[in-house]
This record gives structure tokens, C-alpha cells and sequence, in this order.
């Protein structure tokens, strides 16, 4: 590795020098380059610092002239360098005109503008703007933009920019112009152009206030069948954003445009939001329900951005979380109230648990809000996103729902059209709510899971419950302080009758102390209910404790934990006796009773049944150890799930029938939970290649009429023997060949595969013509899809996992380093694991250090090298 990239911290924190408040772009896209100019009224920032010097930032593009109030500098007013343009001594009001040349027909980082198939457009958060044109690329320099698009009219017949469109015409030589005006300020991150010859599906909303909103999808042609959910979705969205915050969009019109390549998710750029197709389409032949909910949850999240992140924006990226954990939040009390709440909490833990934990436990924990960077795209994190979304839920839970929302109105109404910080958003609901949040605070400032240690004390009637918390060093931070941990606590007694209410116990201490007496015998405590805190609990009641909380917990997530907690008893003595070469033992007659209970007597919401009997995901397993033996680890799942699955036969051959009775598709709660506990079936069915189980998931593949079943078949096929598998996955390539995204899936299951030649497999997919490296989906489906879904694989004796997916990063480097950096990661944390693996995976991390570039990817290997 070489060079010195720049570390940026938070303390160090200027106010920009000069401000710009008003820009106007015009945009000349030729069959080639696109030429830029620019044109900005600028004056020198009062509250700045007294500076000299103006720095522009700006990179991979070409400098055609600057000028200011119209005359063209010379070149000793102006120096020019790889990452900036640096105006010397510059007046202290002027009109700034840049002009550059940009080249979005090379641009594979998928950053500034770029091409996606025919489609022109731009990604500019965090710092994309900075390739369009120089600029002072930060959140906190606010301008209102007037944007001129001039491009061919047959080639980009469709021109869009933020804000409305004021003024469209011809510019001769079969060429077309739009003026698009955008009357919010907005910083740059939330600018975007798109250009190309789309479909478009339309539709309208009207407000609680009586305006009509002109809403429209875009896509590439061909595809507008697939657009009708995200469609229903946004104006879910809309109705719920108006009845819960009172919060009414703002301008007339409200566009998306679906793109094939796109680095993330979604982008929230005002009025023009730019998606990832993944997060648009979805058709019930095409997509499985979890993608339907996807769908509906990234375009809500992307909606609610208009107000918690564009009204209201960031003043430095170090204050991500500000508008990422109160838009999660935002989004995870709008999945909730869609239908089945239990089961999507439950969904909402396993990412803080299996992925959020984990991260905050390796050589990359860093705080909610980051200390310093050097790559900004390297901090959209889970602990930005979803631990940031946890904490905003416990101050809800603080507050009380209503009480909350008032904050957030409060906070919006007056922080309106500025960039601000985290602590203003506290300081906002304290002013609001009248809660105390000074240690609270400590959440946003401390990394690490906290360790919650919980144990009773019952004697005579009182049960003495004690609360304990620990929390372990991280990077740069040796000592932590005390967290404000709210846990809620029930008690059941042991016929399963809840025997005092849910109490929400505040543990701001290192250790507390409660008493609940008049108890008529020894209660079962359920903690931590609903997950109250994103926190570790050690907490380890008895298994018939645990059959108890299982068959009678009021609170699904404590329900469902009692379960993962029953099955991880087995799974750990399983790795244990694994680890030290030991037979590997027979799950207890209380386990299986306690299936057999629920299996009687199984919840009303099936897709809760359905997570109950999933068991831990390796993941999760390994968060029970401080070194991971992963082979031990797959092997006591698969070994636990065979004995159930032979058990259980007859009762998952019940399952699977049942299935057969159902209607044409439709994406409900209801109908989607029976299909998980289809899948569930099939899966253990699978396990134990149950008679007759090739057969009928060969049929199905075939004849789904939705592709939730369909792929719940291949997945129960993948890893079986027999031509039945390679038939299956053959014909669903040549029915799906020309849906990309259904491909994904192709690959994914390809990647995940059980089968001892993985690595093979992989490889020879990374020349197949159906795979496409330029490509972010292509490239997460099948290295993603391996490296996280195919642990066996990823990890195997000879290195090999982790050799593919080392080459592939520095290959990956030179032309996505955004998304290289993400691969990269998945080899940080090797000293989770035991001998051999760490060191080999070590040893590739250090492999990618050796070959890659840019600062993306050098600052993720830096840190998991890092001693
Ligand atoms: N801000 C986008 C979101 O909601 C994520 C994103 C970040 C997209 C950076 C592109 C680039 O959540
Ligand atoms: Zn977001």
C-alpha cells in the first residue's frame, strides 16, 4: 500500500468559509462527455473562518475555465490540483463560474454521473457532487438550484433534475432541453440528474390538506408491470407519514427512477429518488415476499428522508445517524405497522444480533457517531443505520409514543431548512419531552454491545432481581462509562400466567437491584422484552423456564428467544464436543417437547410459528463464542436439524400438504406466513432428504405460481444429490434469462452451495456471461452471496474461500472501490475465529492490503490488520 490518505475527525470541525447560495447547472450531455458549467452566487460566510483561500473539491474530471463575475481567471488566481481547486484570495461576494468535462461513459465507481444501461444519472451522496463539478462538497453549504439538462432527444428523451420542471423546448439538431427548479435548499449530496428513454408508471395522492401530488416510477422500458407495488408502497407511505408525524409532502411532484447498477439501496435526493431496481421491482412471479417487503420498507425509508434528512439535513457526515437511525426508526415503526408486528421486531433483532453485534465486537466497531473517517462510504454502517434506529427507539420508549412524535415535529419545525447536528436533535427532544438525556447521550459517543447480566434471587415470596452491565474495549476506547439501559421486565409463574406486568427497569448504573414480593411461588422472569436495548443479556434461565416462556410469553421476541435460546443450548454443548473430536450429542427430551408443544398449539401469526422453529443462524451461533470453530459450528446445525427433522417427519409432511390447497398469490401477512412455514417445512424435509422430497420440489419449481415457492424449492434442492437439483436449477435459468434480478437468485443459490467444490463453482460462475462484474447486484449476488450465505465454503481447509473472494476484492478495487471496500470487510474480522481459520483469513486481508488502491478498501484493510 502507498500514498497517505487523509484522516478527517469530528473535533476538527470548521464552518465553510464562503457560502453558496444559489447554483445553477447546466448540463450539455454529448454521445460522450457531458461538459458542465456552473454558475454560483457566493459570499463569504460571517460565522466562518477568516481563510485566504477557497478550497473547491473535486476529482476525475477536466477543468475547462473558471471565472469570476465573468471574467476568466489566470492562472496564478487559481491552483488546480488532483482532489481540488483552490481560489486565491477570492472577493467576499462574487459569481463563480466553473466549467468542466466529465466522462460518465468510464465511470464504473457508480459515483457523480454514471451510466446505467441507457440510462444516464447521478449518485452524489456522500461526496459524488464533487465529480460533476468542483464544489465544497460538504452537508453544511445549503444553496437552491436551477438545473439546465440539454441532451439528444431521441437517445434521452425523458430529462429530470430536482424540484419542477419550469421550462422544456428544442435546442436544434434533434437536440432537447429542461429547466428543473428546486425552491428548498438542499446541500449537494441530495442533487440529482437523470436522463435516458424510460417507461413510466403515474399515479396521484392527494393530501390531507387537499394538494394533489403527481407521483411517477421510471424505469427502463418493459418494465412497468413490475413497478405497480412500489407504487402502492409510496402512497402507503405517504397516508402513514400524514397520520402518524402530520408530516405532507412538499412539492407537486414526487418521481423514481429504477436503475440496474446502483452501489446502495436507494438514494433520497429531493423529489428525484434514484433506486437500485432491487428495490423497485416486484412481481409475485419474479420476486419472494421477503423482496415485497423490501420493496415497500426502502421506498418508505426513502420517502421519509423528504423530511428526517432533506428538510432537516446533516452538518458534517459524522452526523450520518442524525438523518440514517431516525429514517430507519421512522421505517421500522411504519414494517410494524403493515401487519405481523412480533415477526418483523423479530427481523429487526436478528440484524442488530447477527450482523450489528458482530460488527461492534471486530476491529471496525466505531460509535453511532464516528470520531473520524477517512472514507466516508466506508461509515454506512449497521451501527450508523440500524443500532442509530435503536437508540432513537428507546428514547420513543422513554417518552411514550405521542410525547416522541411531538419531539420530532418539534425538532423538525425548528431546525427547518438547516444542517445540524446530532446533539441538536437531543437537545430538540429534550426541550419536547422534558426527558433528562445526559448519560443517554453516552450512546452516541461509546462503541461496544453492553453486556447485561441478569440474576434472581427468590426467597419467601420476593424475587431480588439484579442488573448488571460491562461493556468491552473497542478500538481507541479502553474505558467505557455506564450506559442508561432501559429493560423491560415480566414475571410468569409456572403455569404460564403473567404475574406482574411489564415494567421498563432503567439500569444507568453498574449494577442495581429490584424486589417484587407478594409472589406466590418462584416466578420466570422474561427480560429484555421486545428488545428493549441493543444489548447482550446473559441471562440463563432452565430449559423448562425457557418451555415456559416459549409456549406462554405474551411478548413474541422473548417468545421467539426463549426458542433460539433452547436450541442454542444444544447447538453450543454440540460445538463443544465437535471442537474437542467427540461424538456429537442427542438434543434433550425437553426440546423436543417443546416443539411438539407448538407444533400443538402454534401462534396465530404462522410466520411467528415459522421463526420459532427456525434454528439460530451460524451467525448467531457464533456469538456465543470467543473463537469460532465454524466447521463445529455448521456441523452441530446441521446435525440438530437432522434429529428434529426425523422426529418431526410426519408433522413437516403435514405442513408441506397443507401448502397445496393454496390460492393465487397474494402479498398479505397471512398468506406470506404460510408460505414461510411451507418453506420452513421443505427445509427440514431437506435436511433429512425426506422420500419423495426431490420429486415434489422438482414439481413445484416447475409450477409455482409465485416465486416465494419456487424458491423455497431450489433452496431445499441445492445441496441434495440426484439430477433432480441440476435439472431444476438449469430450467429456471432458461425461464428467468432475461430478468437480471431473477438471476441474482440464480446465483445465490449457486454460491450458497453446500457441495464440497463451492470454490469451484464459484470461480467458473465469474465467467459465465449471465454474471456481470461491472455490476453491484451481480457482483453482491454471487462474491456477497458466498462469502455471507456459504460459511462451509467461505471458510474451507485449503484457504480456498478466502483466495476467491481476496483476488476479487483487488480486482474489484480498481473499479468500485465502494464496493471492493465492502467486500473487504467480510474478511476483517478473522480473530473472531479459531486456528486455522484466522490466520489464513488474515493472511488474505493482508493479501488485498497488497494489492489495492484506494483509499476505500486500504482504510478497511488498515483497520482489520490494525493490532
Ligand atoms: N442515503 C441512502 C439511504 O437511505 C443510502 C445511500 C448512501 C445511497 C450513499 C447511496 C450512496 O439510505
Ligand atoms: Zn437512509
Amino acid at each position: 500500500m502507498t500514498g497517505n490518505p487523509q484522516r478527517k475527525y469530528r473535533a476538527d470541525y470548521q464552518p465553510p468559509a464562503w457560502l453558496i447560495d444559489d447554483v445553477e447547472l447546466d448540463f450539455d450531455i454529448g454521445s460522450a462527455q457531458t461538459h458542465v458549467r456552473a454558475t454560483h452566487s457566493v459570499r463569504r460566510n460571517p460565522e466562518g473562518p477568516a481563510a485566504e483561500d477557497w478550497r473547491l473539491d473535486g476529482r476525475d474530471m477536466t477543468l475547462v475555465s473558471v471565472a469570476i463575475d465573468g471574467r476568466r481567471l489566470g492562472e496564478s488566481e487559481y491552483t488546480c490540483g488532483d482532489s481540488a481547486l483552490v481560489l486565491h484570495g477570492p472577493p467576499e461576494a462574487f459569481t463563480l463560474t466553473v466549467e468542466t468535462r466529465i466522462d460518465p461513459e468510464h465511470n464504473l465507481s457508480l459515483e457523480g454521473l454514471y451510466r446505467s444501461g441507457d440510462i444516464l444519472c447521478t449518485q452524489c451522496e456522500a461526496t459524488g457532487f464533487s465529480r460533476i463539478t468542483y464544489f465544497p462538497d460538504r452537508p453544511d453549504v445549503m444553496s437552491r438550484y436551477v438545473t439546465r439538462i440539454t441532451a439528444d432527444a431521441q437517445a434521452h428523451p425523458v430529462l429530470l433534475s430536482n424540484g419542477d420542471c419550469v421550462e422544456t423546448g428544442s435546442a436544434g439538431a434533434g437536440r432537447h432541453y429542461a429547466v428543473f427548479e428546486d425552491p428548498f435548499v438542499k446541500p449537494c449530496y441530495l442533487f440529482a440528474l437523470v436522463a435516458g428513454d424510460l417507461g413510466v408508471l403515474r399515479d396521484s395522492h392527494t393530501t390531507p390538506s387537499g394538494r394533489t401530488i403527481d407521483l411517477r416510477l421510471y424505469t427502463e422500458h418493459g418494465n412497468e408491470d413490475q413497478c405497480a407495488h412500489a407504487m402502492a408502497s409510496l402512497k402507503q407511505a405517504m397516508v402513514w407519514d400524514e397520520a402518524t408525524y402530520g408530516l405532507e409532502y412538499d412539492l407537486d411532484s414526487y418521481a423514481i427512477v429504477a436503475v440496474g447498477s446502483f452501489n446502495m439501496g436507494a438514494m433520497e435526493n429531493k423529489s428525484l429518488n434514484v433506486f437500485n431496481t432491487a428495490c423497485i421491482f416486484a412481481a409475485p412471479e419474479t420476486a419472494t415476499d421477503d423482496d415485497f417487503a423490501l420493496v415497500r420498507d426502502v421506498v418508505a425509508h426513502e420517502y421519509f428522508h423528504n423530511y428526517t434528512g432533506n428538510r432537516v439535513t446533516c452538518r458534517d457526515w459524522f452526523q450520518l445517524s442524525l438523518k440514517e437511525g431516525l429514517t430507519v426508526h421512522r421505517e421500522h415503526q411504519f414494517a410494524i405497522d403493515q401487519g405481523s408486528p412480533g415477526v418483523t421486531r423479530i427481523e429487526q433483532v436478528r440484524a442488530i444480533r447477527e450482523v450489528q453485534f458482530p460488527e461492534d465486537a471486530g476491529p471496525r466497531a466505531h460509535p453511532v457517531r464516528p470520531e473520524s473517517y477517512v472514507e466516508m462510504n466506508n461509515f454506512y454502517t449497521i451501527t450508523v443505520y440500524h443500532k442509530g434506529a435503536e437508540l432513537i427507539r428507546m428514547m420513543e420508549a422513554m417518552a411514550g409514543r405521542d410525547a416522541f412524535i411531538a419531539g420530532v415535529r418539534h425538532y423538525l419545525a425548528k431546525h427547518d431548512g438547516q444542517a445540524v447536528t446530532i446533539e441538536d436533535f437531543v437537545v430538540a427532544i429534550e426541550e419536547s419531552t422534558g426527558l433528562d438525556l445526559a448519560q443517554f447521550r453516552r450512546w452516541y459517543a461509546q462503541a461496544g454491545t453492553p453486556r447485561v447480566g441478569v440474576q434472581t434471587d427468590y426467597r419467601e415470596g420476593a424475587l431480588a432481581l439484579t442488573l448488571t452491565q460491562s461493556t468491552p474495549a473497542t478500538p481507541g476506547q479502553p474505558d467505557k462509562a455506564a450506559f442508561d439501559i432501559p429493560v423491560s421486565v415480566a414475571l410468569f409463574d409456572e403455569a404460564g400466567r403473567m404475574v406482574r406486568e411489564p415494567e421498563v427497569l432503567r439500569l444507568d448504573t453498574a449494577q442495581a437491584e429490584w424486589c417484587f414480593d407478594g409472589l406466590a411461588g418462584e416466578p420466570t422472569v422474561s427480560a429484555l422484552r421486545g428488545f428493549t436495548a441493543p444489548v447482550r443479556l446473559d441471562h440463563a434461565p432452565d430449559d423448562a423456564a425457557l418451555a415456559r416462556l416459549m409456549a406462554h410469553d405474551s411478548d413474541p421476541v422473548c417468545r421467539w428467544d426463549a426458542a433460539q435460546s433452547l436450541f442454542l443450548k444444544t447447538l453450543v454443548a454440540g460445538v463443544a464436543a465437535r471442537s474437542g473430536g467427540e461424538a456429537l450429542p442427542e438434543p434433550s427430551e425437553r426440546l423436543f417437547e417443546a416443539i411438539a408443544h407448538l407444533l400443538s398449539n402454534p401462534p396465530a401469526d404462522r410466520a411467528l410459528l415459522a421463526a420459532m422453529l427456525t434454528l439460530p443462524s451460524v451467525a448467531r451461533i457464533g456469538e456465543e463464542f470467543d473463537a469460532i470453530d465454524i466447521h463445529a459450528v455448521c456441523a452441530a446445525r446441521d446435525h440438530l436439524k437432522q434429529a428434529i427433522a426425523t422426529r418431526f417427519l410426519e408433522e413437516f409432511e403435514a405442513l408441506r400438504a397443507d401448502h397445496a390447497a393454496l390460492q393465487a398469490y397474494v402479498f398479505d401477512v397471512e398468506e406470506a406466513g404460510r408460505r414461510r412455514v411451507f418453506r420452513l417445512a421443505l427445509d427440514y424435509l431437506a435436511a433429512v432428504d425426506a422420500p419423495g422430497l426431490r420429486e415434489c420440489a422438482l414439481e413445484l419449481s416447475r409450477t409455482a405460481d409465485n416465486m416465494t415457492d419456487r424458491m423455497a424449492a431450489l433452496e431445499a434442492l441445492r445441496d441434495l444429490p440426484g439430477e433432480a437439483r441440476d435439472t431444476a436449477l438449469a430450467e429456471f435459468a432458461e425461464r428467468w434469462a432475461d430478468y437480471p434480478l431473477v438471476m441474482d437468485k440464480w446465483l445465490r443459490l449457486q454460491a450458497g452451495t453446500r457441495r464440497a467444490d463451492s470454490v469451484e463453482q464459484v470461480t467458473a460462475l465469474l465467467d459465465d456471461a449471465r454474471f456481470d462484474f461491472t455490476n453491484p447486484n451481480r457482483v453482491r449476488a454471487l462474491l456477497g452471496g458466498f462469502a455471507r450465505g456459504n460459511p462451509a465454503g467461505f471458510h474451507r481447509a485449503d484457504s480456498g474461500g478466502y483466495t476467491l473472494i481476496a483476488d476479487q476484492v483487488v480486482r474489484l478495487d480498481a473499479l468500485n472501490p465502494q464496493l471492493a471496500a465492502a467486500l473487504a470487510g467480510l474478511l476483517t474480522p478473522w480473530r473472531r475465529h479459531a486456528e486455522p481459520e484466522a490466520s489464513a483469513m488474515r493472511a488474505a486481508l493482508a493479501r488485498v492490503g497488497e494489492g489495492v488502491h484506494s483509499d476505500n478498501t486500504r482504510e478497511i484493510v488498515e483497520a482489520g490488520l490494525a493490532e
